[in-house]
């Protein structure tokens, strides 16, 4: 039987997916694309999904790109099929209706830069390297970074990127909003404990409504995301969630959601 390349760790509907094609640097090539959007296909169905954790595996790479070794004979034809396969997985990730978040555990390039920004946020380890670095290849990012990349740190800085192909280092993404923290590689396990324990203690349906919010809210006007905002949280009170909430706080008692 062929060794997974998607491996999955569910700890009571926390999942974490670890990219796991070590030797090629966890690089995406149509069977990464192919095992993880099944994957999705799965957790899509999942009533009890709380979020999802994503990595690479080893302490190199979370993913260092697009396969080269297989888009380097692909015809135009045959490249717009590989671009469109992994333009709906990301997709699939993205709209998981549950917090997404790449653990960046290394080389964050190309394909996997575009990877790690459809997740809700991403954490990097103080070792990891992010970069567009297509041009260099003669292409561009294909992947959604010409635009994902500037929704999330602003067109400027999006520009400088794709078309300088320029690294940078994890401190930087911090900068400019790529990641929203940085740690020692070593940490990145207490950090992904962390952040289960928080989200297990939530509201599941609170947590979801937050995400469809802030996700669909983005796509609209804002007195249109206002008042998708207000329906939502009206829409908390037919909940058990709320009145257990709100009851275990009157009663300084931990909610049992
Ligand atoms: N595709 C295929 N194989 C890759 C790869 C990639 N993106 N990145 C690394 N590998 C492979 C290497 O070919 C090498 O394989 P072999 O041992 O069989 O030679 C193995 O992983 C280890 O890599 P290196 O020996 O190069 O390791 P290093 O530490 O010297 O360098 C690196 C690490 C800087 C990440 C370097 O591997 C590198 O530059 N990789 C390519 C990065 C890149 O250009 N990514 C963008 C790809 S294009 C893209 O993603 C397009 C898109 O938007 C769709």
């Amino acid at each position: 039987m062929s060794e997974k390349l998607i491996e999955i760790d569910d700890r009571d509907g926390i999942v974490r997916l670890t990219i796991t094609r070590p030797k090629a640097l966890n690089a995406l090539n149509s069977a990464v694309l192919a095992e993880l959007e099944a994957v999705l296909t799965d957790l899509e169905k999942r009533d009890d999904l709380r979020a999802v954790l994503i990595t690479g595996s080893g302490e190199k790479s979370f993913v260092a790109g697009a396969d080269i070794t297989e888009m380097r004979e692909k015809t135009p034809e045959e490249a717009r099929a590989f671009a469109s396969q992994a333009l709906r997985t990301i997709k699939r990730l993205e709209t998981l209706p549950v917090p997404v978040v790449a653990l960046v555990n290394g080389f964050c390039l190309g394909g996997g830069c575009e990877l790690a920004l459809a997740c809700d946020w991403a954490v990097a380890s103080d070792n990891a390297v992010f970069g567009q670095p297509e041009v260099l290849l003669g292409v561009i990012p294909g992947f959604g970074g010409t635009q994902r990349l500037p929704r999330r740190v602003g067109p400027a800085m999006a520009l400088d990127l794709v078309t300088t192909g320029r690294k940078i280092d994890a401190q930087e993404a911090l900068r400019i909003g790529l990641v929203n923290r940085v740690m020692p590689q070593a940490e990145l396990e207490a950090y992904a404990d962390e952040l289960t324990k928080q989200l297990s203690g939530n509201g599941p349906l609170a947590v979801r409504g937050a995400k469809l919010a802030v996700h669909d809210g983005m796509e609209q006007d804002l007195d249109s995301a206002l008042a998708l905002e207000t329906a939502l949280f009206a829409f908390c009170f037919a909940s058990d969630e709320q009145s257990e909430g709100m009851s275990a706080f009157v009663e300084k008692r931990k909610p049992n959601f």
